[in-house]
């Protein structure tokens, strides 16, 4: 995200945007379902960048709970303020269903009790390309361990990437561990887009460009 602006004021906006911002997530570790009052799904996409697919999301599917975390406050900012001016175009008052937190991902085990989370979203994670920085890959097995442990028995990992080298290597990472894989497709978009489906932002320009996108669901 070389290109973003950072603006001066983002950490004093974030600390008021309590109603969907989590500053220090960790205090709710093994009670998010106290924060979000109910005791519906939790749905988590690691690396949300400027949030337009959460919040999409946790427009169209009140019944599940999304939190989308991201390691840069000006990202985090620009997804509360996309989910702001959603709820405001289609008429909603409240944020009861999304959080947004800044925090980095190698800590989830730090946020998350164990069986937590129901559903994790990997969608267009940086493919860290050189093999000496393969365990930055968000699908190395360090990482997939960490899921395991806070993702519920049966609970998912739903990826979507236009890296080739990303997805082989992630789909070989799930094997390694044994991970019951499903719709899996190289090109996502060929056909027609699924139904229902929801966009991020590096899809939106990727299949544009007409570059194609890869999918994979695990079960853990
Ligand atoms: C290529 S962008 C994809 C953004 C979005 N998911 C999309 O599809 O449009 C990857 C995002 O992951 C975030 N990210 C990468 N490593 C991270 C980490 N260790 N912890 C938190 N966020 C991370 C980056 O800041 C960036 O916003």
């Amino acid at each position: 995200m070389g290109r973003l602006r950072r603006r001066s004021d983002t950490l004093e906006f974030l600390a008021n945007a309590k109603d969907v911002v989590v500053l220090e997530p960790q205090i709710h570790k093994g009670k998010w379902r106290k924060v979000f009052g109910n005791d519906n799904p939790i749905h988590v996409e690691l690396g949300m960048g400027k949030g337009k697919f959460i919040s999409e999301m946790s427009l169209k599917y009140p019944e599940i709970n999304f939190i989308g975390i991201d390691l840069y406050d000006e990202l985090v900012r620009k997804a509360s303020e996309k989910s702001y001016a959603l709820r405001e175009e289609h008429g909603v008052s409240d944020i009861d269903n999304l959080r947004l937190l800044l925090m980095n991902i190698e800590k989830i085990e730090e946020v998350f009790d164990e069986n937590e989370i129901d559903q994790i979203y990997l969608n267009f994670s940086d493919p860290w390309p050189k093999k000496r920085h393969a365990s930055r890959r968000l699908t190395h097995s360090n990482f997939l361990k960490k899921y395991r442990q806070v993702l519920k028995v049966e609970g998912e990992i739903h990826l979507k990437t236009d890296s080739v080298s990303l997805f082989e290597f992630s789909l070989n990472s799930f094997a390694d561990m044994d991970l019951k894989m499903k719709n899996i497709s190289l090109d996502l978009h060929r056909e027609e887009t699924p139904e229902n489906h929801v966009f991020t932002e590096y899809e939106e320009k990727f299949v544009e460009q007409g570059v194609r996108i890869h999918r994979c669901e695990v079960i853990l």
